[in-house]
């Protein structure tokens, strides 16, 4: 987690360029023409005008003390070419843009339909002809249209793909989107290009691209870090990646560290004070913490998650409160499934395991 910026850095390093990442999507290529035909306008702009004070100045100096300014008349041929060409300039600017933005903006419909959901602060990547949910890792086919229909949560945040040049804004309760036809299979980043609030600059992801034979073998997987997930797995080893790929690890410590919310290991049996008054957690606080964050908010916290009401699988969210469970007490989960499902009934049977 700490290192996948730098991770992210090294596969942006491949095959790019000093100014941009490598040309991994169809728009790339004319996106990059357009940006370098007005990167070098601006480069000898600069040259000219930087040239031009420099030796105007320099040549019209004030050379004596009672010198005065010559008096200035217009020059009609110059002020109308220096307005006429940069018009031209623009103009064509324009008319080059125009086309492919159109083409970018026109989703196809023969395309393979991706979700994406942004929070704060993660993504939530849903393949709804595959029944697959990812966070924070867009795994896509080469060579063939991906759809992508994006919506937000919470506050506005920005799916930006800077290896395929798109980036658009996620907004809350309108869909936006955009489409693209991925050329080399590899790894880039993702990143959200709107600032969010604090976790902003953690909100990043990463997307796969897949030869036909990877894509087939993925769609048909269940290998947790493919995204599938096997629940009758034992708690340790689901517990991990469902607090991956729900995006809990990025605002909870489970090593006691605060990040943005309050860690959660050494909680579970324990009095938590809250603005509501001391709460003792149990596997009812715990749900309803995940459900409905704003419930009761931690002392020394603010109400910054959103809430997971309607975007979480009942079985995932009984695993989520096991784990934290398991977090504190681990020796509850050691004979295996039978114990593991009582985590998630917890509250009921009033389980106090307190040393002594
Ligand atoms: Cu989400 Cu910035």
């Amino acid at each position: 987690m700490n290192t996948s910026w730098l991770t992210n850095l090294t596969v942006a390093a491949e095959g790019s360029t000093f100014w941009m990442p490598p040309q991994a999507s169809t728009f790339a290529v004319e996106a990059d023409a357009i940006y370098y035909f007005i990167y070098w306008l601006c480069v000898l702009s600069f040259v000219l005008l930087m040239a031009a004070t420099a030796l105007f100045a320099w040549k019209y100096r004030r050379k004596s003390e009672d010198q005065k300014t010559s008096p200035v008349k217009h020059n009609f041929r110059l002020e109308f070419l220096w307005s006429a060409i940069p018009t031209v300039l623009l103009v064509v600017v324009f008319a080059w843009s125009h086309e492919p933005f159109m083409v970018m903006s026109q989703q196809p419909s023969d395309a393979l339909q991706v979700n994406v959901t942004g929070q704060t602060w993660a993504w939530t990547i849903e393949y709804p002809s595959l029944n697959k949910t990812c966070t924070d890792q867009l795994v896509v086919p080469v060579n063939e249209k991906v759809n992508l229909r994006l919506k937000s949560n919470d506050v506005i945040h920005s799916f930006w793909i800077p290896a395929f040049r798109l980036k658009k804004d996620v907004i809350p309760n309108r869909y936006s989107g955009y489409w693209f036809e991925a050329t080399i299979p590899g790894e880039y980043p993702i990143y959200c290009a709107e600032y969010c609030g604090q976790g902003h600059s953690i909100m990043k992801g990463t997307v796969k691209v897949l030869t036909e034979d990877e894509w087939d073998a993925w769609t048909v997987s269940n290998a947790p870090e493919d995204c599938g997930l096997d629940l009758t797995q034992s708690i340790d080893i689901v517990g991990p990646i469902l607090f991956q790929k729900h995006g809990c690890a990025t605002c909870h410590g489970i090593e006691g560290q605060r990040i943005v919310g309050p860690p959660l290991n050494g909680i579970w049996g324990t009095e938590e004070q809250t603005d509501k008054g001391p709460v003792k957690v149990d596997a009812n606080y715990i749900r309803e913490s995940i459900l409905e964050p704003g419930a009761y908010i931690v002392s020394g916290y603010k109400n910054e998650m959103s809430p997971y009401a309607g975007r979480i699988k009942p079985e995932e969210l009984d695993k989520l409160v096991d784990y934290i469970q398991f977090l504190t007490e681990p020796e509850a989960f050691k004979t295996g499934g039978a114990e593991g499902q009582d985590g998630g009934e917890g509250a009921e049977k009033k389980t106090e395991p307190e040393q002594p």
